[in-house]
């Protein structure tokens, strides 16, 4: 049972997910109304990867709940990059596609780099691309150049700024340097003026400098690495972990269930503040890629991103 109290700490991403797509799906009803302008994000899946096949499927279903159009390519194993190359570059000149979106990882005879920065930086609805980095890594957020934003560091940002307020001057620490999540989550952590730590799995006495941070972002993807005494009192906790872990039980002797990088059970009794996992960062995730395509099919037609 969740006790009161408990519950008050949940930080409930599935509910603010769902609110934003209908922000989303009120904007995109409009844009079609007001200028015939039907966003189009094309999604792109090399090989039969089970986990990506989940989440290309979850990606399509929501874009066109939201009314954005979604084209799936769905490409074999041994698609060579120079095939892949050349799908990127006829999404790139297709005005219909306002966000393109190569699914990671990629078989090992593709390189990542070369592929995510063969997409037009403004189509780049992933945030990937060198430039959309160099633009967050030097804080140009706003005007036509804006940098497009990674989704999971996006929604993890909006989740905080609603529980929080202003960020400013307080200690976040970042567990995990990903060009996914951990690098850009630090950069805006920095631009919303807190003073960021960036730890590894080479960080000596992590639990230390967790225990020092007001606001954590766990984000390495190991199992419950994160135990509830490396927590702060009251401290804010993201947890980006999605970890599926064997637990079985009488019934079910091959059993699974999913957890964060956080020990939940014991973090809940600290934190001031923690997204569980299900349920916290993983719908914001997409829901921020929606957000991103929408922002995309503006900018591409000349009009102003609306305010989510
Ligand atoms: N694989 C895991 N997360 C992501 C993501 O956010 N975008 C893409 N393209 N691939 C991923």
């Amino acid at each position: 049972m969740t006790s009161p109290a408990h519950a008050a700490k949940i930080i409930d991403g599935k509910a603010f997910a769902e609110a934003l797509r209908g922000r989303i799906g009120a904007h995109v009803t409009r844009l079609g109304r007001q200028h015939g302008l039907v966003p189009g994000l094309a999604v792109v899946l090399v090989g039969e990867d089970p986990a990506s096949q989940v989440y290309v499927r979850s990606k399509g279903r929501q874009a066109e709940a939201c009314g954005i159009r979604s084209i799936d390519h769905r490409l074999a194993a041994d698609t060579t990059e120079a095939d892949l190359l050349a799908l990127v570059e006829q999404l790139n000149q297709d005005p219909a596609i306002h966000g393109i979106l190569v699914q990671l990882p990629l078989p090992p005879q593709i390189d990542p780099a070369r592929v995510i920065n063969a997409i037009a930086p403004d189509k780049d609805v992933d945030g990937f691309h060198v430039i959309n980095a160099g633009r967050l890594a030097t804080g140009q957020r706003t005007g036509p150049e804006a940098a497009t934003v990674p989704c999971t560091p996006l929604g993890a940002l909006m989740l905080l700024r609603d529980r929080l307020g202003d960020l400013i001057g307080r200690d976040a620490l970042v567990l995990g340097r990903s060009n996914i999540v951990g690098r850009p989550m630090a950069q805006l952590l920095i631009q919303e003026s807190c003073t960021v730590t960036v730890a590894h799995s080479k960080t000596q006495d992590l639990a230390a400098k967790c225990r020092a941070a007001d606001i954590l972002v766990a984000a390495v993807g190991r199992p419950e690495l994160v135990r509830g005494d490396w927590i702060k009192p009251g401290a804010t906790v993201i947890d980006v972990g999605i970890n599926r872990i064997s637990a079985p039980t009488p019934e079910k002797p091959d059993g699974t269930r999913l957890v964060g990088d956080v020990a939940f059970a014991e973090a809940i009794e600290i934190a001031g503040a923690i997204t569980p996992v299900p349920g916290g960062i993983g719908p914001m995730t997409i829901a921020c890629l929606l957000a991103n395509s929408l922002t995309a099919a503006c900018r591409q037609n000349g009009l102003a991103p609306p305010q989510l």
